[in-house]
């Protein structure tokens, strides 16, 4: 089992969804986690339900400012002395789907600061302390970084910047910060939203069934390879990109 005792682990977007699955995995491994996310109501209710204020903290963070991120940077350091690693999780998707000839410059621009330039600003100013401890990233991109539905040019464009953000960082820290990145495909996290927005899964057999695993994912499967790619079992891999999508990427299509 891996054990991330002695270990600080912020997770941005972490109080909902993918992140939350992935800050509860690391909370037991035994990682003290930090929950960056800007939805104070849903760190609350995360903090309230897990109940763990030695190993837990949630900082209301704004991805997309950097005075925001400098100050989580300096409340993880002083609450937990160091930082181990780092999941760049925080995304929007939808908001800004529309088509290209008619999007603004206003909501192009909000897609690519939270779900790409948030990055960079965590890695930049988290990267001394990750260095100091051999640390580990592993960015949250998605499938749609290698394929597209129309439509959907800012985000396809901001999870692709994340794949090559993450190779370009595995160079540039060669020998002291291991940085990865996943790509989820359709993953269910219905079940992991604040209270206000949790709703039952609405999915039918055919939405499971034309996964070639059999099913729509779930956050902890992303979780479990999260965690695998920030822990000691994974140190001869950097720079690399991992596709979990039940298949379906590889799935030939024609129309009938
Ligand atoms: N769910 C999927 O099917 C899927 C598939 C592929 C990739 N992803 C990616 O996984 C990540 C998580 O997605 P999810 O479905 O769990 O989303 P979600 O909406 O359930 O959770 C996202 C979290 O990020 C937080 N967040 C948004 N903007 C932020 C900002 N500026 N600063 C800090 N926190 C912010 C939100 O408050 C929320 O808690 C995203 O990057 C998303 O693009 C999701």
């Amino acid at each position: 089992m891996i054990d991330f005792a002695d270990k600080s682990i912020i997770v941005t977007g972490g109080a909902q969804g993918i992140g939350r699955s992935i800050a509860e995995h690391l909370l037991k491994h035994n990682a003290a986690v930090v929950v960056a996310d800007c939805d104070d109501e849903a760190g609350a209710e995360l903090i309230e339900y897990l109940d763990n204020h030695q190993r837990l903290c949630f900082i209301k963070t704004d991805v997309r400012s950097e005075e925001s991120v400098i100050g989580c940077i300096k409340h993880t350091v002083k609450q937990f002395g160091t930082i181990d690693g780092l999941v760049n999780n925080a995304g929007i998707a939808r908001s800004a789907n529309a088509p290209v000839t008619e999007m603004s410059i206003e909501a192009w621009d909000n897609m690519l600061r939270t779900n790409l330039t948030g990055a960079f600003l965590m890695v930049k100013h988290a990267a001394p302390y990750l260095a100091r401890q051999k640390g580990a990233i592993v960015n949250i991109s998605s499938t749609r970084a290698l394929q597209s539905e129309a439509n959907t040019e800012a985000y396809s464009a901001s999870k692709g910047g994340l794949v090559s953000l993450t190779h370009a960082l595995a160079m540039s820290f060669a020998n002291s910060i291991r940085v990865n990145v996943i790509l989820p495909g359709w993953i269910d996290v219905s079940g992991l939203k604040k209270k206000g927005k949790r709703f039952p899964a609405q999915l039918t057999r055919d939405d499971h069934l034309q996964h070639p695993a059999g099913r729509v994912g779930v956050p902890d499967d992303v979780a479990a390879l999260a965690a695998y790619l920030l822990g000691p079992e994974a140190a001869f891999i950097t720079g690399q990109s991992f596709v979990i999508d039940g298949g379906m990427t590889k799935k030939m299509i024609y129309v009938e």
